[in-house]
């Protein structure tokens, strides 16, 4: 569904449409008014004159339109290749943020992303990655991942040092701005990797600049990345779909 457009606040409004439909249906319901904050005052020529006084959008408001992708269990995306939609749930609010940043600026160049993110100002942005942070299946306590990965892989893993920064068990990772790997869709993961391979400026509409990881994602073929995105996605983690049920 996810369609390449050069027109960011056309395909930000069908998405924004996309969320209301799903939301909707769940707060048909309970009979809950519908959420009033979608309408952003700020959106469109024709909008009317600020009022004085902008009601505060409340949290459930500003997630409502990344629940009709990160809500849905198993929701796929087929750009650039059908994967998961990756789980936000349970990840590092710092790591967020910095996605979300580089979605906005343009370091990360999936064109779904960057319209969501366009949007999004600085508090928009604290907001929802701090709620989302806070709702972590529960704490991967063991120091060793869930699995050994066979000697192939291991040779893999240790040649790129993933451990070094995303933790031993890959759900603790050194700084709070990186990312929880652990449990994640091995599909989302090799499609994230193969981004940062990708070279910066090559592509309007994939890739990632990200000096760290383009650096270690292009020491490796693809086949050697999906076989790291496999077992680290076949870990357990701490992430997961958090589903629209939360607010009825
Ligand atoms: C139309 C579907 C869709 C919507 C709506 C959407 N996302 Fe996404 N999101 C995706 C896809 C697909 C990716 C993977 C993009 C990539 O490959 O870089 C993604 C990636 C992300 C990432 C990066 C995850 C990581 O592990 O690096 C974050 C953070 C994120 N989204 C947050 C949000 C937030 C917050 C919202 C709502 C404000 C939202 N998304 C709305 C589909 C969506
Ligand atoms: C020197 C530190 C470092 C090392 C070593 C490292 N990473 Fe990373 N990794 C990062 C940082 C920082 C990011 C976040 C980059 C960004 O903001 O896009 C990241 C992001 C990722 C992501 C994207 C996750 C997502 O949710 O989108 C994957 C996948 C990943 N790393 C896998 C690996 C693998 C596999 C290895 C080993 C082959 C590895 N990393 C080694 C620092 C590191």
């Amino acid at each position: 569904m996810i369609k390449l457009s050069t027109s960011g606040p056309r395909l930000a409004q069908l998405l924004a449409a996309l969320a209301l439909t799903t939301s909707s249906l769940a707060l048909a319901q309970t009979a809950a008014p519908a959420p009033a904050a979608q309408a952003k005052p700020t959106q469109g020529a024709t909008a009317p004159a600020a009022p004085t006084q902008q009601a505060p959008v409340s949290i459930e408001a500003q997630v409502a339109m990344c629940i009709g992708c990160h809500g849905i269990p198993g929701y796929q995306s087929s750009f650039p290749q059908v994967h998961r939609v990756p789980y936000i749930s349970g990840q590092n609010a710092k790591y967020i943020a910095a996605a979300l940043t580089a979605y906005k600026n343009g370091d990360r160049k999936h064109p779904t992303m960057r319209s969501v993110a366009a949007d999004m100002s600085e508090q928009d942005i604290a907001a929802v990655s701090a709620w989302y942070e806070e709702q972590a299946k529960g704490k991967v306590e063991a120091k060793e991942p869930s699995r050994q990965p066979t000697a192939q892989v291991a040779a893999l893993l240790q040649k790129g040092a993933c451990v070094s920064c995303h933790g031993s068990n890959y759900s603790n990772p050194i700084d709070a701005s990186y990312p929880k790997l652990a449990g994640q869709h091995a599909d989302y993961l090799f499609v994230a990797l193969k981004s940062y391979k990708a070279a910066p400026g090559n592509s309007q509409v994939i890739g990632r600049n990200n000096a760290i990881m383009g650096g270690i994602a292009r020491q490796f073929s693809n086949a050697e990345l999906k076989a790291m995105a496999d077992y680290i996605g076949s870990l357990q983690g701490e992430m997961q779909t958090q589903p629209q049920g939360r607010f009825r």
